[in-house]
């Protein structure tokens, strides 16, 4: 049978390494704060020049070498973003170009923190059905530019950095999935009745102008976050998604080698592993260092993974997101 695999993975993270002590510099916070309540000490911001689709580039192009396949060979591209290079067209035309692959189809990603699960699931049900054998999914950020360096917006700024994951998917025949190299399901889900609660309102067609001095001076072009229900929703959600994956396949949280998940607070993902009972050497966090990138963070943490030899062919992966929309997702891949 037709099943999709991940065959490789790239990741690309900004010079400019930006500490927590930095940002006092800027705003009322400190390192102490930052790290008891999210977990992380630094983050990556990239440099004024470049686009978030400069950062994908990247990332794509180190994923197609560690994956040994020619771009020519790719077939679609997916691209995750919140901090698209323009409002229109998509930043997946702009990764597009800017690889040399005019002609390929590039479908953009806005599922937020949740986009890459949703994109490696659509890349499994387009292969799947046939419709295509290697598939791109890049995931790329750059939320520094977006954020509030006033106190006012601290809150949120501390905790996001820029950066980019990449992965190669293509289509293999095989004859037990739950054996063989490969996606086995992803789950996706979405509430839109708390889309106000971490959202960035401005520019937008939902007011008489889309754009207007006074949004600016209300700072609706930064980010603003419901910090604490969004926590509370997060550490029922990730659970509840991860759960999901393992009865779908018939699995227990000890048949699982590696959990990666999306990396919003150390603090969800510990609460996600108490309730489920996950021994913390199955837990692979990148957030200490990396901060929150939102769509980048499960790519960003798989390349990392398997660098540090934490992530090996043969493991069986579980991956859970939760973001704004609210949306929340989950995935189990063979490596
Ligand atoms: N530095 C110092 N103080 C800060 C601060 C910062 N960066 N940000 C907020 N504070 C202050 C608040 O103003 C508040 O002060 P007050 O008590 O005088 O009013 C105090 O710290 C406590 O704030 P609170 O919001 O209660 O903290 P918290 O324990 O809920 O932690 C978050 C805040 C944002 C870390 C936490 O709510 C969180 O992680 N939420 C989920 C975020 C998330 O996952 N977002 C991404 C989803 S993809």
């Amino acid at each position: 049978m037709i099943r999709s695999r991940i065959i490789g993975s790239g990741s690309f993270l900004p010079e400019n390494k930006v500490l927590n002590n930095d940002l006092v510099k800027f705003m009322d916070t400190s390192d102490e704060w930052i790290f008891q309540r999210s977990g992380i000490r630094s983050r990556y911001y990239a440099d004024k020049s470049q686009a978030t689709s400069d950062l994908g580039l990247i990332a794509s192009q180190r994923a197609l070498e560690n994956a040994g396949v020619k771009k020519e060979e790719i077939d679609l591209i997916l691209c995750a973003t919140i901090s698209p290079d323009h409002e229109f067209p998509g930043t997946g035309c702009f990764l597009q170009a800017k690889l040399g692959l005019s002609g390929i189809p590039a479908i953009d990603v806005r599922q937020q923190c949740s986009s890459f699960i949703y994109a490696i699931a659509q890349a499994d049900a387009f292969i799947r059905m046939g419709m295509y054998k290697k598939i791109l999914v890049t995931a790329c950020e750059i939320q520094s530019k977006a954020l509030d360096f006033s106190t006012a917006g601290r809150d949120v700024t501390v905790l996001f950095g820029d950066g980019a994951g990449s992965v190669v998917i293509e289509a293999v025949d095989v004859k037990d999935p739950t054996k063989e190299r490969c996606i086995l399901s992803s789950h996706l889900h979405a509430d839109g009745s708390f889309a106000k609660e971490l959202w960035l309102q401005a520019p937008g067609s939902a007011y008489q102008e889309r754009m207007t001095q006074a949004m600016m001076n209300n700072t609706e072009d930064h980010p603003k976050m419901n910090g604490k229900l969004v926590f509370v929703h997060a550490v029922k959600r990730m659970p509840e998604a991860i759960q999901e994956a393992l009865n779908f396949n018939n699995l227990k949280i000890s048949d699982i080698d590696l959990f990666l998940f999306h990396q919003a607070n150390i603090r969800i993902n510990e609460a996600t592993a108490k309730v489920l009972g996950i021994p913390e050497e199955k837990i692979f966090n990148t957030i200490e260092r990396f901060g929150n990138t939102t769509s980048a963070t499960i790519p960003l943490g798989i390349d990392t993974a398997v660098k540090e030899g934490k992530l090996k062919p043969g493991m069986l992966v579980a991956s859970a997101a939760f973001g704004s929309g609210f949306t929340w997702a989950s995935s189990i891949y063979r490596w």
